[in-house]
Parts: structure tokens; C-alpha cells; sequence
């Protein structure tokens, strides 16, 4: 074990106010891709850039490519939780953890048994429609053909945050209040680029943060204790 892992062992067995905020890097060893690494979403052909994809405009304008694109790349079947999600899921049952914040839209976490988790950015596993907002089961947009519509004839979307969308205030100032009143704050799997989400290091005012990070981040220097390794192989050590 290296000696910053058998730190972060230390800090997690001496405390019961742990806070874990994370990215498409925690589901990386489940088989998801990332965003932004070579081999991320982000780095492979389609044809239109990834992000542009994933925005309101083009959601709005191009509702059947955007599906396209959500069935083949956002949707993968057989996926499961991987050590990281595990281990978040034991802090939080033995009364160690408090929340899971996450950017994520896969719902792994919850299916590790993490109960509770914060989405950020929403998830694919709900869907409303974007005219009267009655929500749908998320096997109506996640698998068949074309635009899923409503009775109300309109189109039916997945419960994410696309670009040019607001956050959810609400899941946002929770966010904020656990980070704030947390002893610990484990940042990992995430390339803290992606605003406002990777704002939130800054509501923490503790003197334990940790970054789990395979590369660097922005905030590396912000680190009390950095780890530039896999996420759940180090979470399997703790
Ligand atoms: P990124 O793809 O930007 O960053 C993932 C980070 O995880 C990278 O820095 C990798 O080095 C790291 N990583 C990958 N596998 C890892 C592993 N096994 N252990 C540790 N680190 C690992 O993903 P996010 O930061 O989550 O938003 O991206 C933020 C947002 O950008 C996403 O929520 C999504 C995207 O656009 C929306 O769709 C609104």
C-alpha cells in the first residue's frame, strides 16, 4: 500500500463525516466510458462533437440524432457496480459516510446500495416529458426506435441536465451543506472541468481533502492528500 493510501485508511477509520463528491471516473471500471480521457466519449468519431449532442439547443432541434446517440453511447446494458461504488455504500451502512455527490447519470451508486446520493447532472434511469413533465418509466427513451412522445404529443426526455440547462438548486444546495460541514471530502474520478459542478471544492473548508484522480486535475494543488491511481483499487485497500 502506498503510504498516501494508508493515510486516507487513517483519516476514513477515524471518521464518521465522510463526504464523497465523483465523476464518470468512478464507472470507469465498470466498463462505462469517461468523458475526457483518449479512449473517452469525447475523443471518439460521430458526427457531431459529443458535447453539442448532449445539449438543450440540439436536443430541441435534432431530437432523433440525440436518441441515437443516448441508445448507443449513454445506454450500456449489463453494467454493474464496481469497489468504488462498494465501498461508498459500506461507509455510508456502517455511519461513516454522509452523502455521495455525483456527476454521474448511471445509477450505479444506488445500485451498490448507496442511499444517499445527490445527482447532479440527473439520471438516465428517469424520464419526463418536456411539455406536461409526466414521467415515464426510462425502458420508453433507453431502448426501441426514434423519438419517444408523449399522450400529450410531446417529446419524452431523460431526466439529465444537458448543456445550456440550469442544476437543480436544490440538489445543489445540498451539496453545498454536506461539503461544508464535512471532515473529510474525497474528490475522485472526476477532471474537475466542468463548471458548475467542480466549483463545489471550494465550499469545503476542512483540512482533509482527498483526490483520487488517475491524471491531474486543476485542483491538485489544492489536495491535502493526492492519489493518482485507480479509484477502486484504492477504495479496495481502505
Ligand atoms: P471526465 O471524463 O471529464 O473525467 C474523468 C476523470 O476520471 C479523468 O480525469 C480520468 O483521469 C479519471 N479516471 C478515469 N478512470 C479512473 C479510475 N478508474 N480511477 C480514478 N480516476 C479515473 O468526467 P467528469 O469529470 O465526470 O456532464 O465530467 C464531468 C461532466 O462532463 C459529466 O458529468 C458530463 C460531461 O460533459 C454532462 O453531461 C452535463
Amino acid at each position: 500500500m502506498t503510504d498516501a493510501v494508508s493515510v486516507l485508511k487513517q483519516w476514513v477509520n477515524d471518521s464518521d463525516n465522510i463526504v464523497f463528491f465523483g465523476g464518470a471516473g468512478v464507472s470507469t471500471e465498470s466498463g462505462i466510458p469517461d468523458f475526457r480521457s483518449v479512449d473517452g466519449l469525447y475523443h471518439q468519431q460521430w458526427k457531431y462533437p459529443p458535447e453539442m449532442i448532449l445539449s438543450h439547443s440540439f436536443f430541441e432541434k435534432n431530437p432523433e440524432e440525440y436518441y441515437r446517440f443516448h441508445r448507443a453511447k449513454l445506454v450500456i446494458d449489463g453494467v454493474e457496480p464496481n469497489r468504488a461504488h462498494k465501498k461508498l455504500a459500506e461507509l455510508e451502512a456502517a455511519g461513516k459516510l454522509r452523502a455521495v455527490i455525483t456527476q454521474n447519470i448511471d445509477g450505479l451508486h444506488q445500485a451498490a446500495g448507496s442511499k444517499k446520493v445527490l445527482e447532479l447532472h440527473g439520471s438516465i434511469l428517469r424520464a419526463y416529458c418536456s411539455r406536461c413533465g409526466k414521467p415515464y418509466p426510462h425502458e420508453v427513451i433507453n431502448y426501441g426506435d426514434g423519438v419517444p412522445r408523449c399522450s400529450c404529443g410531446g417529446v419524452i426526455r431523460p431526466d439529465i441536465v444537458l448543456y445550456e440547462e440550469p442544476l437543480d438548486q436544490d440538489v445543489m444546495a445540498e451539496a453545498i451543506h454536506y461539503i461544508r460541514n464535512a471532515e473529510i471530502l474525497i474528490i475522485g474520478g472526476t477532471s474537475l472541468n466542468v463548471y458548475p459542478a467542480a466549483g463545489l471544492i471550494h465550499y469545503y473548508k476542512g483540512k482533509k481533502l482527498v483526490l483520487v484522480n488517475l491524471s491531474e486535475t486543476p485542483y491538485d494543488s489544492y489536495a491535502d492528500l493526492i492519489i493518482h491511481e485507480k479509484i477502486g483499487e484504492v477504495f479496495s485497500k481502505l
